[in-house]
């Protein structure tokens, strides 16, 4: 059984293990002014850039970014989970937890997951023996189909590919027999329910059938492919409490450990392309569960993971699938890169037919996206006419104005205006525009530990940055004193913040405080889980550059009213544009009426711009 502590027993813990001392059983710490610092256990390293706060009870790590509170700590230099970490701690400051954990209700709901596991684990073991073993017609057509897509008995084993009868109920029938209530399996998808006679019968019927296992190794769902040309092709399992499509990858328990060690993942559209480009020695490739890629899986990804590849097929709807992907993968700090396939391939019949090193080859080349987005713009391109070109220079602007890299977006635009015949200036200034425009919508990397992948992903520095600045200053404020907080909340109601992680945070802290909970930096990475443990430490640990005396409050609410005002401001010269070519005369006189009262509001500050 795993346990789960309530939080105030996290707290009391917390509070009976000072993090120098814990850290001192493993690292040798030096007092350096108000901080310790040591060698890092987490990487090797001959000069110390580990550093512990007494005060904070928090550490960082200057060279890899680990960080953390006393518990993230534990759990990293022993390999435990939290709750184990919890344990060890309590038992080291001799506390009594046995009796804190969790409650009826909670309990309740983990045993109805596990059930719901139990018997998705018996359904694939029923499914897979059916498979290999059945000498019906039936299975026979099945092996026989699987076979002519290079999915032989061995493959099929190492997916747990199965199959599912024809019949009603012989999923049914067979796990009635072991026990399985006939809630777990309505509850889990594997039955149906019969209006009318209220029997329960088997969801997937005669299909081929592609387990979906999580990293721990836990059977969550089902795709079921027909394999005789029944429509629909795929029919899976239904949302339930174990199984959630955004949340999960399939072939992610299997290509885990590789995409840890290369820190690359390749993404690619079917089951099938996964089974068989993992056939084909690609070890670290995922596929999506029938949905577009969310925020949720590229989260996931990216715990593994700091380059994405998209491997998806070279059509207009696999281009345009690449595009949104490209957005939200960028979204959660992932570099990202496109192997782009010939037209009417996908991966699985591009393997089969071209072999594995052709694939190698591809995956090799994989390109950054605006690279490729603005090779095919170029393709598209009509250079005899004007309009053909223009078009293409909007395209390729929209496409830099997503590069973050000054040198390599300088470098992308050389080239461009080279091929279209475009004045440099006049293209890098219609960048400019856009990334003024985007820059409030922006949203800024919240996975990766280091400092530099939080900033906005922007060319103009001064004016974001300083802005995602404002943002972390007020947290930081609403973190030290209750206040403060209040005032905040107040501020920031009707307009949170808008970068993130500060967003995020600045949520958790102003919940805390309105329910009149004690929040500091330590329960603050508690709340905000491990993947920001790391920007937590390093926020609080920069402190120093932030003004927190009286009146920061006021200073800082100034700064964020003025930013968001000029953020508008570049926005309103995007949208007057829009409407002239659009001739909006009422828009436009409304939008100019905006800026005027904008910049008499701003007075001198515009000039930031
Ligand atoms: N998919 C789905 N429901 C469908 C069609 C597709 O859930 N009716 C999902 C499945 O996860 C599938 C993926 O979308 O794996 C990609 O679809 P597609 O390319 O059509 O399927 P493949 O897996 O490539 O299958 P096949 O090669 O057998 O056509
Ligand atoms: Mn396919």
């Amino acid at each position: 059984m795993t346990a789960r502590y309530k939080d105030e027993t996290v707290a009391r813990v917390r509070d009976a293990s000072d993090i120098v001392q814990v850290v001192s059983e493993y690292v040798q710490l030096k007092k350096v002014g108000n901080r310790f610092v040591g060698l890092c256990p987490f990487h090797s390293e001959r000069t110390p850039s580990f550093s512990v706060s007494k005060d904070r009870q928090l550490f960082y790590c200057f060279g890899c970014h680990a960080g953390g509170n006393v518990f993230s700590f534990v759990m990293r230099i022993e390999g435990l989970t939290f709750p184990e970490a919890v344990e060890r701690l309590a038992a080291r400051a001799g506390l009594d937890i046995s009796s804190d954990l969790e409650t009826e209700e909670d309990r309740a709901a983990r045993e109805r997951r596990q059930r719901a596991f139990e018997a998705n684990q018996l359904a694939m073991a029923y499914y897979c023996h059916v498979l290999n073993r059945s000498t019906s017609a039936q299975a026979r057509a099945a092996r026989d189909y699987l076979l002519g897509r290079g999915i032989d008995r061995a493959v099929a084993e190492r997916f747990n590919i199965g199959l599912t009868p024809a019949g009603w109920d012989g999923l049914v029938k067979a796990l009635s027999a072991k026990g399985i209530s006939r809630e777990t399996l309505v509850e889990c998808g594997l039955a149906l329910v019969d209006d009318g006679s209220g029997r329960i019968f088997d969801r997937f019927r005669n299909r081929v059938m592609f387990p979906i296992i999580n990293v721990w190794g836990r059977v969550i769902g089902f795709g079921g492919r027909s394999y005789d040309g029944t429509n629909p092709k795929y029919l899976n399992s239904p949302e339930s409490l174990v199984f959630s499509k955004r949340r999960n990858l399939y072939g992610l328990n299997l290509a885990a450990d590789s995409i840890k060690s290369s820190g690359r993942a390749i993404l690619v559209e079917g089951y099938i392309d996964v089974v068989s480009l993992m056939k084909a020695g690609v070890p670290n490739v995922v596929a999506t569960l029938g949905t577009a890629l969310t925020v949720e899986q590229a989260r996931l990804i990216a715990r593994y993971a700091s380059e994405l590849v998209l491997f998806y097929d070279g059509d207009d709807a696999g281009f345009a699938a690449t595009a949104k992907a490209v957005e939200v993968a960028q979204s959660v700090g992932l570099a990202v890169r496109v192997a782009p396939l010939p037209g009417g391939h996908d991966p699985d019949s591009f393997a089969r037919q071209e072999g594995p090193e052709a694939v190698k080859a591809l995956l090799d080349d994989a390109e950054p996206f605006a690279s490729y987005r603005i090779r095919r713009i170029l393709q598209g391109t009509d250079l005899s006419s004007i309009e053909s070109r223009v078009k293409a220079a909007d395209q390729v602007a929209e496409t830099l104005a997503s590069v973050s890299d000054d040198v390599e977006r300088a470098e992308y635009l050389r080239e461009v205006c080279e091929k279209l015949g475009v004045d440099p200036q006049v293209l890098s200034a219609a960048v400019r525009r856009l990334v003024a425009a985007a820059r409030d919508r922006q949203r800024v990397p919240s996975v990766r530990l280091k400092r530099e992948a939080f900033r906005p992903v922007d060319s103009s520095p001064l004016a974001s940055k300083a802005y995602f600045e404002v943002e972390r200053w007020l947290l930081l404020l609403a973190l030290t004193d209750a206040e403060a907080a209040a005032r905040i909340a107040d501020a920031v109601g009707e307009n949170p913040l808008s970068t993130s992680p500060n967003a995020k945070l600045m949520d958790i802290v102003l919940q805390a405080r309105s329910e009149g909970k004690h929040i500091d930096a330590a329960s603050l990475v508690d709340a905000a889980g491990p993947e920001l443990a790391g920007y937590v430490s390093e926020l609080v640990g920069s402190e120093d550059a932030f003004d927190l005396d009286e009146g920061a409050v006021d200073r800082a609410l100034d700064l964020l009213r003025r930013r968001r005002m000029q953020v508008r401001l570049a926005e309103i010269d995007a949208e007057i544009k829009q409407a002239e070519s659009a001739g909006a005369v009422e828009r436009i006189k409304a939008l100019l009426k905006e800026q005027v009262e904008l910049r008499q509001a701003l007075g001198r500050d515009i000039a930031l711009y």
